[in-house]
């Protein structure tokens, strides 16, 4: 299979089939390979990372703290060292951080900066440049910080001239991760006690990670708090496989009776396995095996065995503990008997695309019957998946999810502009294909 790059437009061709089975690993995740480089450079001392991911959003991050001057090394075996001399050994970067495609690395990073007495800039892809920022802008503007970006801030290039900063007490008005660690990595370095409280719990990998660099952080309801300037301590960060990845596995065998999969040394973190229960209401058998602990966060081997699955309700607090999946849960409400409803996700609006609309404009060249909301999806399942020439749109959680529809439609599925997907999941076709090799993947130039 011929490798794709960021950029090059490329299709997956696969056909539909009958047999999804094995066992698997899924590459590291995401959200925790980010957050090991930021803790790692803030660090002093050795900070050593197994199992990251070397995907191109944590390259992003990876590349832009070596601009900031922090000295980081990848072992042939994957191993990374990050040699940490704490935040004030940071240094202004002489050329625009390019953050790609990531929000992640671009929202943490304006947290980190914006104690740093510097001045630097923040940019992306198209993608990213049209993102909210205003969510993070405005927080760091009160604990000191100058931030600027286009539309009154709300849109990258953000521009951060770090000041020394003071602890803020701060209600997001979302419930979002890369919100409320940009702020405590702020807070890590101001005066004083930085409390952030969300409208429901995201996900907690930032608290987690904190600790187990020796960093007290004080947890109660939705509020987090830590306490400046702290130090954190060089550590070592296992990352386990990530349970976004793993999505579009435990739906392509969840949705089909007489399917088993297990896919080993999955983190199921309770902040992102909001999935897992959703996808045992609607009559799949969801079992954690070898359940640890791994530096503060657990991991499992999660085994699926498929069933015919019925329609759900999905909203509420929940929806932050599984909005990244919410494209592959929609695939598998359309092969579930009934309707399935999911609101309270306006958020998917500002992820890498409009996910629900991409949903909804691409599902329905499958046959999928469904009505786009504004903060949500009313998918009707049950009807026969037909073969179609559908897009990512650029997005590398869409272009996942409608290859998993394409195993199930009659004929053959092509998904074009599946680049993206180096994102966060490379060598997502070659798993595929060994999970299920009758569907015949492989990867074309999009012609045209
Ligand atoms: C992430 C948080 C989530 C998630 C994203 C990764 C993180 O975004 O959708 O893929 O690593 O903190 P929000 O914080 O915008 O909800």
């Amino acid at each position: 299979m011929m490798k794709a790059e960021r950029g090059a437009i490329r299709s997956w061709i696969l056909h539909g089939c009958d047999r999804v089975e094995g066992a698997v690993r899924v590459p590291g995740d995401k959200s925790i390979s980010h957050r090991s480089l930021s803790l790692g450079a803030m660090a002093h001392g050795l900070t050593e990372v197994h199992g990251f991911l070397r995907s191109q959003d944590c390259l992003a991050t990876l590349e832009a703290l070596r601009a900031l001057g922090t000295e980081i090394v990848e072992s042939p075996d994957g191993r990374i060292r990050i040699a940490g001399k704490g935040p004030e050994a940071l240094r202004e970067p002489g050329a625009v951080l390019d953050a790609g495609n990531s929000g992640t690395t671009l929202r943490l990073l304006a947290g980190l900066l914006a104690a740093r007495p510097f001045f630097s800039v923040l940019s992306g892809d198209a993608s990213l440049r049209n993102r909210p920022m205003r969510r993070v802008v405005e927080p760091l503007t009160a604990m000191g910080a100058t931030l600027l970006g286009r539309s009154a801030g709300q849109y990258p290039p953000l521009a951060v001239q770090g000041r020394e900063l003071s602890g803020i007490t701060w209600d997001s008005p979302v419930a979002s991760a890369q919100v409320k660690s940009a702020i405590l990595l702020a807070a890590l370095q101001a005066r004083g006690a930085t409390r952030v409280t969300e409208p429901s719990p995201s996900r907690d990998h930032t608290e987690r990670m904190l600790q187990a660099f020796g960093v007290t952080v004080a947890r109660e309801g939705t509020t987090v708090s830590v306490t400046g300037p702290a130090r954190l301590q060089g550590t070592t960060v296992s990352v386990p496989g990530d349970l976004s990845s793993a999505a579009f596995f435990l739906v392509a065998a969840a949705a089909r009776p007489g399917a088993e999969l297990l896919i080993r040394e999955v983190g199921v973190n309770p902040t992102r396995g909001g999935l897992l229960g959703i996808l045992e209401a609607m009559g799949a058998a969801v079992a954690q095996e070898r359940g640890r602990n791994e530096a503060g966060e657990p991991v499992a081997d999660v085994r699926v065995r498929g069933g015919q699955l019925r329609g759900t309700t999905v909203g509420g607090e929940l929806i932050p503990h599984l909005l990244d999946e919410i494209p592959a849960l929609a695939v598998a409400a359309a092969l579930a008997d009934g309707e399935t409803v999911i609101s309270g996700a306006a958020e998917l609006r500002v992820k890498e695309v409009d996910r629900l609309s991409a949903l909804a404009g691409e599902l329905v060249k499958l046959g999928v019957r469904l009505t786009e909301e504004p903060d949500g999806l009313h998918i009707q399942g049950g009807a026969q998946l037909k073969g179609a020439v559908v897009s990512s749109r650029g997005d590398h959680r869409m272009a996942m999810s409608l290859a998993i529809a394409g195993l199930f439609a009659d004929g053959q599925t092509q998904v074009q502009d599946v680049g993206c997907v180096e994102t966060s999941f490379p060598g997502f076709a070659r798993l595929l294909a060994e999970v299920a090799p009758g569907c015949g993947i492989h990867e074309v130039a999009d012609a045209g």
